[in-house]
């Protein structure tokens, strides 16, 4: 009857009301959008169907048994990116400064469930002033329900999370494990305890941007892969990422068309040629390495302004999805520190994971000396980037477009640990050091005892760069398969990934490996 639609038709205007147009409009004035809002700037348009949009509190302590809003200041549900079904969830900052409930972690659970057992990734828009107080442990054990999903979703299906508003405390560590964290500057930020609880503790006077906002997480922490200008800037930074990536761990990533009729002339990339500098000590830019070899546009770097030494992203190269990771020659001579080692390997392993190939551009002159990366376990960490590759079994492919040496050659993608195409260009170094170090340890004795030291030093440094500076040696024992024109880079990686499309590699029957952590 009329009577039943009204009331329906007056508890969904409610329901999108959450706590009341003057809350929204504060939100507004934040510079913030609200739930609803985000998930239409994300989601394709007329496409979301929402889950519990009428789910209310339980708790009646502290007067909220007289404060109920429908939803409980979360909004799920599902819909679609790019025509492929996606699961959202998004707080709701006007409804108890989106703090989670009970039942608001009940719909979160209830969606991730969904996504689990559908194969789809989760997507959490972020906006939280944290546990809802007046709830105490039911909060908590909300909490931790969600942190048990989203371990255990881990690897199987992907999960991003889009922090868009406060994320404090205990709320910090459900996108902690998840595969992508993306911040929007100066309106949101993430710490486990904020800065008048710090101020008591290490008596530090800091800001909340300064303690945990975007910039921040970007570049120190390296918490956040993506620091994006505005809310608009970050939603389109999670579709995209998602445009290469595949559904589940099942799953194939997107294939684009690509036309490959116009042959290897079409492909072929004379720049490359001229791009690294005569003098081996000279940095150049491995992005720009990256630009001339993958499609068009298509390089989505993750991590941008975090260890910079090391570049990784995703790409495509004839419409696949690959993800590259590429030594950055450009920073710190693109040596291996500990926030490096960390950074790739743990985007090796999403790669790894959602069956993204990978390509390793390598120009590396070993792990960064010193006591400080000694004293903060540069070998555990730099073990961590090689054990991510050692046990990928997606597509994997090298280019060595310079340096490789010492460890470093081994740790980066090389033939040894599981490799299957390992490419170097004609100037490649392949060896245990540079050539000077190298000639002054081995021939020591032979320079000190010559008649003019600095003469036979550097004879003897043009020996060992004959011998070993050189891609040569490498390929006669075939751990280098071809050694190619840098120009022609672009067509044996296109034909490369394509020829290993159909691999099949499986680890040893085991729980799960032990990565040194
Ligand atoms: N539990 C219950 N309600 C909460 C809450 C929480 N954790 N956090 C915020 N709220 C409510 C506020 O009471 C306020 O309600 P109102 O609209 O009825 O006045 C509303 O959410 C907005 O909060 P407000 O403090 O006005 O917003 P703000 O933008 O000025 O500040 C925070 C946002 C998150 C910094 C601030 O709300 C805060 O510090 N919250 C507590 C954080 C915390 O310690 N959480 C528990 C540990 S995880």
């Amino acid at each position: 009857t009329a009577k039943t639609t009204d009331v329906l038709a007056r508890k969904n205007a409610e329901a999108l009301l959450g706590g009341g147009q003057k809350r929204i409009d504060a939100q507004h004035a934040k510079g913030k959008l609200t739930a609803r809002e985000r998930i239409a700037l994300l989601v394709d348009e007329g496409s979301f169907e929402e889950i519990g949009k009428f789910v209310m509190h339980r708790t009646k302590d502290f007067g909220l048994d007289k404060e109920y809003y429908l939803g409980d200041g979360v909004v799920t549900g599902y819909g679609t990116i790019d025509g492929r079904l996606v699961y959202v969830f998004a707080q709701d900052f006007t409804v108890f400064g989106g703090a989670l409930s009970e039942t608001h972690a009940e719909k979160i659970c209830k969606l991730m469930d969904l996504a689990m057992q559908n194969g789809a990734p989760v997507i959490g828009l972020n906006d939280s002033g944290g546990a809802r107080i007046q709830e105490g442990v039911l909060s908590l054990a909300g909490y931790a329900d969600i942190f048990y999903r989203n371990t255990r979703a881990s690897g199987v299906i992907p999960q991003l999370s889009a922090i868009m508003g406060p994320c404090a405390g205990g709320a910090v560590y459900s996108p902690a494990i998840t595969d992508f964290i993306f911040m929007v500057e100066n309106t949101s930020y993430m710490f486990v305890t904020g800065p008048n609880v710090v101020k008591t503790v290490t008596h530090e006077e800091v800001t909340a941007e300064e303690l945990g906002g975007a910039s921040t997480h970007s570049t120190k922490s390296g918490v956040t892969h993506f620091a994006c200008a505005n809310e608009l800037a970050c939603i389109q930074h999670v579709k995209k990422l998602l445009s290469y990536i595949p559904q589940n761990c099942e799953d194939q990533p997107p294939m684009l068309a690509y036309d490959t009729g116009n042959g290897p002339e079409a492909e072929r990339r004379p720049a490359l040629n001229s791009i690294i500098p005569d003098n081996p000590n000279q940095p150049y830019d491995m992005r720009e390495v990256i630009d001339a070899i993958v499609d068009a546009d298509s390089f989505l770097e993750v991590h941008k302004n975090f260890a910079e030494n090391i570049v990784v992203g995703f790409a495509r190269i004839g419409g696949r999805s690959i993800g590259v990771v590429g030594n950055q020659p450009a920073v710190l001579a693109g040596v291996l520190d500990i926030q490096a080692s960390t950074k790739a390997a743990r985007f090796v392993r999403f790669c790894d994971c959602f069956n993204v190939p990978l390509l390793v551009l390598e120009d590396v002159p070993g792990f960064l000396p010193g006591t400080d990366q000694e004293w903060n376990g540069i070998i555990t960490n730099g073990a961590k980037l090689l054990y991510a590759f050692c046990e990928a079994t997606v597509p994997r492919v090298t280019v060595i477009t310079r340096k490789a040496y010492g460890g470093a050659y081994d740790v980066m993608n090389s033939k040894h640990i599981g490799a299957d195409m390992n490419y170097a260009w004609p100037n490649a170094e392949i060896a245990v050091m540079g050539a000077s170090g190298a000639a002054e340890i081995i021939f020591k004795r032979e320079i000190a005892e010559a008649e003019d030291p600095q003469a036979k030093l550097q004879e003897k440094v043009q020996e060992y760069t004959h011998k070993f500076a050189n891609p040569y040696r490498a390929a006669h024992r075939g751990y280098i398969d071809e050694v190619i024109y840098p120009e022609e880079t672009r067509q044996k990686l296109m034909r490369a990934f394509q020829m290993l499309e159909n691999k099949v590699a499986t680890l040893p029957k085991k729980k799960h490996g032990n990565i040194p952590l």
